[in-house]
């Protein structure tokens, strides 16, 4: 068997590494059109950082995992084409930033039928909006030949950050097929490929309009969490509570479920709030406002606890954080990831950058990254070593929980800073009371400020 992935990134590159080492009868080939990043899969420097990820395709590199710009004869040569390419928000037309672009995506399918000479099964891979799979089966049929495509939805649901370990060992698969007998058998073909180290009762089959939706359901109800915790640390700041405690507390009820409770300065990462906007703007298609507005609220919480964030910092530093030196440590949008989409860091680094704030950006992986997103404003420092970084700020404000951070030296860190030294935990994670009794002035997410100065 031969399996061809357009779209070689965060998303097609581990998958099919993984259908790789776990199916060595095979073959399987992913192609896209970025020279330098299919160069970068084939050497030690991985595109992408992502825990194990090197040795998973190391494992079956050139045995029977290909990668190349050969789009083409990856597509003829295929049985099943998984597209797997870049859907984002509009920027431009009807739709923009709400609706997804999909480009990219038809592209793609223009191309696998100009190309195919044989029957193939498609895969939707990418996150789409509903029905999507529909419009690709006219871009597919649309010139009346004999060759017949199956479009089938098989959402990927891997985090960042952990997606070799989300692959290896899935909540669940699913694969939404048409209820027909050659949507079936094709449903079945790919069933078969994920059995190979999957347990069958994890692989769900639905209908491709459910499939498609769940995906983007799932998204919304795991950023639904943060945003709904989110808004109860701000209550918690007002009222003493503490949101650690109250995440607990209800957490620990098995209808509700300890995960995704951490307060935080936001959400982050490619799929959130692309999903939920995408997610709104389709409930708004067909008329259902009261829906899209519900949704809405989420993204909207999402961007309103980092201007809160922000406002704290100020209010805290006396009102004034022009020329004070303050250290971001980390940028990327979580920890393990060097990925910094919609990273709550690139809102907050610009807030204060208007406030005339002196900028340090630390981050283990996601300097580059940093650089890049925030290219247009001048003199930001960026500077791995949060020892060096830390030197005469006046305040640390820690974006991303990377495991890390706990371990600093605080003292040190403290000897060296400008007094009132300040720290704001935006992620809620390290020891209050082990950095107020060493002299810091500290406020975190959902627990307030425990201050000398009062
Ligand atoms: C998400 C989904 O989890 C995954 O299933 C889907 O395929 C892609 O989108 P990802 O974006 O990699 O994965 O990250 P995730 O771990 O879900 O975290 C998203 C954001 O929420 C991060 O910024 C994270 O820091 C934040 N978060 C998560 C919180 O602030 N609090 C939590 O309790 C959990
Ligand atoms: P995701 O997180 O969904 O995997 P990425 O942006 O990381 O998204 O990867 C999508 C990949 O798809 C990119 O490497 C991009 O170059 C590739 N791509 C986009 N359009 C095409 C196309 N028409 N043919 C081949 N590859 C494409």
């Amino acid at each position: 068997m031969n399996i061809c992935c357009i779209g070689a990134g965060y998303v097609g590159g581990p998958t099919m590494a993984m259908i790789a080492k776990k199916c060595p009868n095979i073959s399987v080939n992913v192609v896209d059109i970025n020279e330098e990043r299919i160069k970068a899969w084939q050497s030690d420097d991985l595109p992408i950082y992502e825990p194990g990820l090197y040795d998973v395709v190391k494992e079956s590199l050139n045995r029977n995992l290909f990668f190349s710009t050969d789009i083409d004869s990856a597509i003829d040569n295929a049985d099943i084409i998984f597209v797997s390419v870049n859907t984002p928000t509009k920027t431009f037309g009807e739709g923009a930033g709400r609706a997804s672009d999909l480009q990219y995506w038809e592209l793609c399918a223009r191309r696998i039928k100009e190309v195919s000479k044989s029957d193939k099964i498609i895969v939707e891979k990418s996150t789409l909006p509903v029905r999507t799979a529909e419009a690709m089966e006219r871009v597919l049929h649309s010139d009346k030949s004999d060759i017949h495509f199956e479009v089938l939805s098989n959402p990927e649901f891997l985090a960042e950050g952990s997606a070799v370990e989300d692959l290896e060992n899935p909540d669940r698969v699913l694969i939404g097929g048409h209820d027909t007998d050659s949507g079936q058998r094709a449903v079945n073909v790919i069933v078969d490929i994920y059995a190979n180290w999957i347990p069958k009762n994890k692989i769900l089959t639905s209908n491709v309009w459910s499939s498609e939706l769940s995906k983007l359901t799932a998204n919304a109800f795991l950023a639904q969490r943060v945003s709904s915790i989110n808004t109860i640390s701000a209550l918690c700041e007002a009222t003493e509570a503490d949101v650690t405690e109250v995440s607990h507390a209800i957490g620990t009820d098995s209808r509700i479920g300890s995960k995704f409770l951490k307060a935080s300065i936001g959400f982050g990462g490619s799929c959130f709030k692309k999903d939920i906007l995408n997610l709104v703007y389709l409930c708004e298609t067909y008329g259902l406002n009261e829906v899209a507005n519900y949704w809405q609220q989420v993204v909207e919480i999402n961007d309103y606890q980092q201007v809160r964030f922000v406002r704290q910092i100020i209010q805290r530093m006396f009102n004034t954080i022009a020329g004070k030196k303050i250290l971001i440590l980390g940028f990327a949008f979580k920890a393990n990831t060097g990925d910094t989409r919609e990273s709550p860091a690139i809102k907050i680094c610009r807030e204060l950058y208007a406030e005339k704030a002196e900028i340090v950006i630390s981050d283990p992986k996601a300097l580059d990254n940093a650089k890049k997103d925030l290219i247009d404003l001048e003199n930001i420092k960026y500077e791995q070593d949060p020892y060096k970084a830390s030197k005469e700020a006046d305040a640390i404000a820690v974006l991303t929980d990377w495991n890390e951070y706990k371990d600093l030296d605080y003292k040190k860190i403290y000897d060296g800073m400008r007094k009132p030294a300040f720290i704001f935990d935006g992620r809620n994670f390290l020891d209050h009371n082990f950095l107020f009794n060493i002299g810091y002035e500290v406020y975190s997410i959902g627990k307030g400020h425990q201050s000398h100065l009062d």
